[in-house]
């Protein structure tokens, strides 16, 4: 398994393009699965989640063509099983956004319970009653969720807690139902929207998706469209983030700063200088040490949880001291004993860490234990003295494309080597 070595002490500086967003393109392939004739997915990142998803469909007897592009073509005329097996959902959680379009198009799924995590416990019930109340019949057997319909219903579902994925699953679910479904209390995150979007090209009759309460009345067919995956806004913020906290500039382009709004206000708080245009945001710390920043998260439009970690490191050097508040995941700071072996100064209490900034962090081996965790660790040997080994870097490879690549084109140095 490779590693990651960081050399840390260098000021970022220079420009970056950013790649089509990895949480709108999962459920935006889950919901190929929903038509009929074959859908093009452009601006689709490279990542291990992806080629995950491709391996998923693929199993199913989908056909995917990739082009020089790096689109991809997928066509379910092939389809031939409705099965999402263990060993691929236990490597990405994001499996779980074919049950609803394989229930509602072809009227059963046979999907792998989701295992552990490491950001939370992550159950998916939300996803599970809000099928039920379409009349679908579940059963847990072995380890797999066994879906079946003859036709889902449309129903008014009020989601218990806000949930991404199951938002699009029971958006998905509801584009072929019979009759109307609503559903409140709906993740209102950009990708929701991005997926709803795409599902309209389709054919779907969707409105209010990217507000908390959504309506899908139900179609009998769904058809091919060409769409454009938008920009990953927490790979933006991500690198925005790593230029605060090396005192350097970064400009990310192909992005969209309307996405961004509550982590540009926190980078202007720090102290960043911060200028945007249509889509491309510029961060430019003039070489200053960030001040703390208290970050609280929670879903959008608030702070992402996606982009705690990142901040947390933000805070680890700045001046000052700050609280980093995580309500979203229940136990997203497994980078903070991480961050502790660089010389961080921070106390955990509860759902809250406090952090006590300090001057500078020294290198060390380190350990990825999740995709945001894995990108604060790099951000935090940029800015450490001396080699920061970061090992288990396959999380980094499922939600970033080419991070040592496009660190080095802003002045970073990051080698990936065997371990
Ligand atoms: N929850 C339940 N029951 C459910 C579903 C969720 O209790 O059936 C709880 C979760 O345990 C959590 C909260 O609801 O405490 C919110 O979780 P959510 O379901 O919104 O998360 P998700 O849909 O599984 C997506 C992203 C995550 C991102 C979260 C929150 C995708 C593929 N994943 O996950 O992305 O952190 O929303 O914004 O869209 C990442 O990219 O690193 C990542 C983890």
């Amino acid at each position: 398994m490779d590693k990651l070595i960081v050399t840390g002490g260098c000021r970022l500086d220079g420009e970056i393009r950013i790649s089509g967003a990895k949480n709108a393109a999962l459920p935006i392939m889950a919901a190929t699965l929903l038509a009929d004739e074959p859908i093009t997915v452009c601006n689709v990142p490279h990542l291990h989640d992806v080629t995950t998803t491709m391996e998923l469909l693929g199993r199913m007897g989908v056909s995917l063509v990739v082009d020089e592009f790096l689109n991809i073509e997928v066509d379910t005329s092939t389809i031939n099983n409705f099965y999402a097996p263990y060993e691929l959902v236990k490597t990405m959680r994001a499996s779980i956004l074919v049950l609803g379009p394989l229930l509602t198009r072809f009227g059963e799924a046979h999907v792998s319970m989701p295992g552990g995590c490491a950001i939370g416990q992550r159950p998916v019930d939300i996803h599970l009653d809000g099928l039920k109340a379409m009349g679908a019949d579940i059963q847990v057997e072995n380890g797999y969720i066994i879906a079946r319909a003859d036709r889902l219903k449309g129903a008014h579902i009020v989601l218990e807690t806000i949930s991404v994925t199951a938002t699009e699953n029971l958006m998905m679910a509801a584009t072929l139902a019979d009759g109307e479904t609503v559903i409140e209390n709906a993740a209102q995150e950009p990708e929701v929207a991005d997926v709803a979007k795409c599902l309209i090209a389709m054919g779907a009759k969707i409105t209010g998706a990217g507000t908390s309460r959504i309506v899908v009345e139900g179609v009998s067919r769904l058809g091919g469209t060409r769409h454009r995956i938008l920009p990953d806004r927490i790979e933006t913020g991500t690198y925005l983030v790593a230029g605060a906290v090396t005192g350097g500039r970064v400009k990310a382009r192909d992005t969209d700063p309307k996405l961004l709004e509550v982590v540009l206000q926190k980078l202007r708080d720090a102290g960043a200088k911060v200028e945007c245009g249509e889509d491309w945001i510029e961060v430019d710390m003039e070489g200053r040490r960030p001040q703390a920043v208290n970050i609280h998260t929670a879903p959008y439009p608030a702070l992402p949880t996606d982009m705690q970690a990142q901040f947390m490191v933000l805070n680890t050097i700045a001046e000052g001291s700050s609280t980093v508040t995580e309500t979203v995941f229940e136990n997203r700071f497994m980078h903070v004993q991480e961050l502790l072996r660089l010389g961080a100064n921070i106390t955990l209490e509860g759902n809250t860490a406090l952090v006590k900034g300090v001057e500078s962090l020294q290198g060390a081996p380190v350990m990825a234990t999740d995709l945001r965790a894995s990108a604060s660790l790099v951000l935090a040997g940029l800015v450490a003295t001396g080699e920061t080994h970061i090992s288990r870097i396959y999380h980094i490879d499922r939600g970033y494309e080419c991070i040592e690549e496009k660190l080095e084109l802003l002045g970073g140095n990051v080698k990936r080597v065997p371990a």
